[in-house]
């Protein structure tokens, strides 16, 4: 260990990585996108692509952010300056383009965030407890086409993950996603408990894990693939970050696979929380946020106990959010810190003003600029097009090649072994042989089809 990574803190336990890496895999993705996209897509069909997509890409992007971060100890775009030799491509690119990234997709994520913390409020208050999906349809127009309330929530939200950014990795993100996950646990079990109590449980599992070959399309194979990155938080240094903090003696592998399969586990215990209710009281399984902020409370307001229920499925929706919100606000931070000498709490409070000034925009984009457009999209959707299609799946591609072929064999397997105390030669292997020809590939075909270019 250097000077310049010594005093660096990071995570403490192993528990701590778990729970800190889990908490950034898991997010509104597992509650909103992976269950309907899931039922949408023909069921286990899909599912089964998701998980070979997870297999050949996800896995392996993740350690080798993992452990490129763990190597280096340091911010990703130090990371890429320490790792790469000295006259090769500028690959702190890299860094950079995940910092950007983050920036676009907290802009728009915070802002879903912002309604997810509002409707706990709503839900405790019991104002949008209706079985009329009329009434639910207009509380939540009346939130998003309100300019004050849609910024104040979200810079509600940015200033409460900033709060925990400043108390430090350890006390902070770890401390806090510590207390959480167990909490997001126990919250999903007992939405699932009622849940299968009833009438429509079997068409509720049925709509989610019944497989439907006919409906996988090329299309859906590039939706699973796309879905994995996201929900893995992969391609855009966070994983990286996150692995500067894990601890000498952690098994990268292992503990990649458990947060990979503990996220499927979450994802799925979502769909069997919300499908069996969706369809016992006749409505649709729409996606998106008309399925989590208006049919989710119909739904409810018709369950016995649904008020406390409704409360503990925001409560839910806020604990995941937040894990994921540490995360990728974790990086912007973490760079201006190292890299450009700010102080961490300057670096923060930087980061929360950017993300207040960027992020308006989304939040506007319902009301005040609900009209204006770039490149035929409004803000909200552009930045998601642009980070989602864009910028995670470059950041992936140029990851995978990097360890495969710029970084080397040698070097990867030093750092994946613990420096040789893990005898695990043929997971390294696999993993190098994915990483060096077959994600670069495969991402490359998501991102050409995510563009539209085939
Ligand atoms: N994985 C998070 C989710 O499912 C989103 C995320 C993406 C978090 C990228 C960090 C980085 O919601």
């Amino acid at each position: 260990m250097n000077n310049k990574t010594m005093g660096r803190s990071g995570f403490s336990s192993s528990f701590g990585v778990l729970a800190a890496t889990l908490g950034s895999a898991v997010g509104l993705g597992n509650i909103w996108k992976f269950p309907s996209l899931t039922g949408a897509n023909g069921g286990a069909g899909f599912l089964l692509i998701y998980l070979l997509a997870t297999l050949m890409i996800g896995l392996p992007v993740m350690i080798a952010e993992i452990t490129m971060g763990r190597a280096a100890k340091a911010n990703p775009i130090t990371t890429l300056q320490r790792l790469a030799p000295k006259k090769s491509l500028p690959w702190w690119l890299i860094g950079a383009s995940g910092m950007l990234a983050a920036f676009l997709i907290l802009s728009f994520y915070s802002e879903v965030v912002a309604w997810v913390f509002a409707y706990v409020f709503k839900a405790i208050g019991g104002s949008i407890l209706s079985s009329d999906r009329q009434v639910t349809e207009a509380a939540f127009g009346a939130l998003i086409s309100d300019p004050l309330q849609s910024l104040l929530w979200q810079w509600g939200v940015l200033i409460l993950i900033g709060g925990i950014l400043l108390m430090g990795v350890t006390k902070g993100i770890e401390g806090i996603t510590k207390k959480l996950m167990p909490v997001l646990f126990l919250l999903l079990l007992v939405l699932c408990a009622v849940s299968l109590t009833l009438p429509k449980v079997a068409e509720g599992i049925a709509f989610l894990f019944k497989p439907d070959f006919n409906k996988i399309t090329a299309g859906v194979v590039l939706t699973a693939m796309g879905l994995a990155f996201f929900k893995l938080s992969l391609g855009m240094g966070t994983m990286m970050t996150y692995g500067s903090y894990f601890r000498d003696d952690q098994n990268i592998p292992a503990t990649t696979m458990r947060v990979m399969l503990a996220d499927l586990f979450v994802s799925m215990l979502a769909g069997i929380a919300i499908f069996p209710a969706v369809f016992s009281f006749g409505f649709e399984p729409s996606a998106g946020p008309s399925l989590v902020f208006i049919t989710i409370p119909a739904v409810f307001s018709q369950i016995p106990g649904g008020h406390l229920l409704m409360i503990a499925f925001f409560a839910l929706a806020a604990v995941a959010a937040t894990g994921a919100m540490l995360s990728m606000m974790e990086v912007p931070v973490v760079i201006l810190h190292e890299r450009f000498g700010l102080s961490r709490t300057r670096a923060t409070v930087l980061t929360i003003a950017m993300l207040i000034v960027l992020g308006s925009s989304c939040a506007l984009t319902n009301n005040v600029l609900a009209d204006f457009k770039l490149f035929g999209m409004n803000m909200f959707d552009l930045f998601d097009f642009a980070s989602s299609n864009v910028l995670l799946p470059l950041g992936g591609i140029s990851l995978a090649l990097f360890v495969g072929w710029v970084w080397g064999r040698d070097n990867f397997q030093r750092a994946l072994s613990n420096q040789g105390a893990l005898r695990n030669a043929t997971v390294t292997g696999v993993v190098f042989f994915l990483l060096r020809y077959v994600s670069p590939l495969l991402i490359l075909v998501v991102m050409l089809k995510g563009l539209g270019l085939f």
